[in-house]
């Protein structure tokens, strides 16, 4: 059964592209509600979900490779209308009676079309040279039954077919990039004019309908809830303190590795802006006498991870008549779980309270599961959440511990943290905050020499890292002004005592990572 089943939506079919998930944003964008599903969902599903209107993804494979992933034949039997994309459209083709050949030359990147069909689900967009994106080694040879051309490229006569009686369209070119820009165009066409779906998906109907579902499932019994700061378990826990009040009870570790002021700010946020049920507990000593001359990385990562766990249990356990633990999982974790071969997109996620659940015996309540991240922040701002914590860069886990290189003390974390600081500040304060993915300092186990006034210096090396990216999968150095750069290293040089060089990491991901460690 599906949890939520919200008015209208529509279905996605998953053939393994990387481009998928952007599909679902874009459908999602057009406030109408959409699920990807693995290409195989089983029919009587499908009935189920009854959707408006299937899209079928593109994906890697031919039509006619051994294995090639190919859905339930009958959905074409349903009525409702289906969008192809690529090797969706190259299968609705090799399934209905046309055929598909290798092209001679594989076809990548921007592309110019003409229509030969206009309106339907290309209502409103230029009879000619239309840009587009292609991304395809085979092409249409013969249309399907009943099937006419919509608009043709130089490379490929079908760039684009329907069957405007059964509401079957094709498209060989890739609608929800940004290289395709009227691609957004063709989607609401298809989505408003085709399946006739209302834009009713709104975060406003989302946090209603969420809340009057927790109510339900949770009844009186209490909530935890694991607060770092971050932006999904801030949205996860005003959500729910708005649909259960007294109920829910939130606990904030503090591990000694956060930035500066940190602590502070989630107990003014939350307990004395949102009035919470806020357990604050100060772990740092704790943690920084496990993790004293520790140096390597993943024995960091683990005996942070670990305690973490020890602690809030230790925590949790004292709350009577707690059933639940509430997780801020986001849509794309849900998907990679379900998607037919390996992930449409791999996305990094450290779960910080994973396994505590079955341990405490435990339900889980992830209600923001159906969720993309844009989403979950538009969320955060319909519920009145400072903008500062919508918007805030990610932050590992392990904190500052993982941007110290080698060992670990007391000292040098109090250096990394205020040079974490003034960082933070500069980039705000130059207009460049929104603007990286992530901006930080690392202190390397290294020592150089200086001058100081009149007196010889042999202090450390901060290293200012400054990327900008979209999903944390691939990131590149950020360009930031020389000017922001002077400041920021006039600053920590001047101000943080033991430092003495600053220098910048120009090196992109691949072949590096984000993090030093
Ligand atoms: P890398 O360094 O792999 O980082 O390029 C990608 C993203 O993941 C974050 N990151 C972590 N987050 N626990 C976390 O919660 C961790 O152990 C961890 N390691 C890396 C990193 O900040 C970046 O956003």
């Amino acid at each position: 059964m599906f949890d939520n089943l919200h008015q209208e939506r529509v279905l996605i079919l998953d053939f393994g592209s990387q481009t998928t998930q952007l599909i679902a944003r874009r459908v999602r964008e057009s406030r109408v509600y959409c699920e990807i599903h693995p290409f195989n969902m089983e029919l009587a599903r499908i009935k189920e979900f009854q959707p408006k209107g299937l899209i079928l993804s593109g994906g890697p494979s031919s039509v006619h490779d051994e294995g090639a992933p190919l859905p339930d034949p009958e959905i074409f039997t349903l009525g409702i209308p289906i969008l192809g994309i690529c090797y969706g459209m190259q299968l609705m083709a090799h399934l209905l009676g046309g055929a598909v050949e290798k092209a001679l030359h594989r076809e990548y990147g921007p592309a110019d079309i003409d229509l030969d069909l206009p309106g339907d689900v290309f209502s409103d967009i230029e009879k000619e040279g239309v840009r587009v994106w292609m991304s395809h080694g085979d092409r249409i040879l013969k249309l399907p039954t009943d099937f006419v051309t919509m608009a043709h490229s130089t490379n490929s006569p079908a760039a684009a077919m329907g069957d405007p009686k059964r509401n079957f369209y094709g498209v060989q070119f890739h609608p929800e990039v940004a290289h395709t820009p009227c691609g957004k165009d063709i989607l609401d066409n298809f989505l408003f004019h085709i399946c006739r779906c209302r834009p009713a998906w709104t975060m406003k109907s989302f946090v209603e309908s969420e809340i009057e579902a927790v109510r339900k499932k949770v009844g009186d019994d209490r909530v935890i809830c694991a607060l770092s700061g971050g932006v999904d378990s801030s949205v996860v826990a005003v959500l729910l303190h708005k649909a259960l009040g007294e109920q829910l009870h939130c606990i904030f570790v503090n591990n000694g590795l956060l930035r500066k002021g940190e602590a502070e700010t989630v107990q003014r946020v939350f307990r004395d802006h949102f009035e919470m049920n806020l357990i604050y507990i100060d772990a740092s000593a704790e943690f920084l006498d496990r993790l004293h001359t520790v140096s390597d990385p993943e024995r960091k990562r683990k005996i942070i991870g670990n305690l973490f766990i020890e602690v809030f249990e230790r925590e949790a356990a004292k709350i009577d008549g707690a059933h639940w633990l509430a997780q801020g999982t986001l849509y794309p974790d849900v998907i990679e779980s379900v998607s037919f071969k390996g992930p449409s997109a791999v996305i990094k996620t450290h779960h910080n309270v994973g396994g505590l659940p079955e341990r405490m015996k435990l339900q889980l309540i992830e209600p923001l599961r159906e969720l993309f991240k844009d989403e979950v922040r538009l969320v955060g701002r319909e519920l009145g959440l400072p903008e500062r914590i919508i918007m805030r860069h990610p932050f590992p886990g392990p904190g500052l511990a993982i941007r110290m290189i080698g060992e670990l003390s007391a000292p040098n974390l109090e250096i990394l943290r205020e040079a974490d600081a003034v960082i933070q500040e500069e980039i705000e304060a130059s207009g460049w905050y929104d603007h990286v993915w992530q901006a930080f300092a690392v202190l390397l186990p290294v020592r150089s020499v200086g001058v100081m006034g009149d007196e010889r210096t042999y202090d450390q090396v901060i290293a200012l890292r400054a990327v900008e990216s979209v999903d944390a999968m691939t990131a590149d150095w950020a360009r930031l002004p020389y000017e922001v750069l002077a400041k920021i290293s006039n600053r920590i040089i001047n101000e943080v005592k033991g430092v003495n060089r600053v220098v910048y990491d120009i090196s992109s991901k691949p072949p590096s990572t984000i993090e030093w460690e």
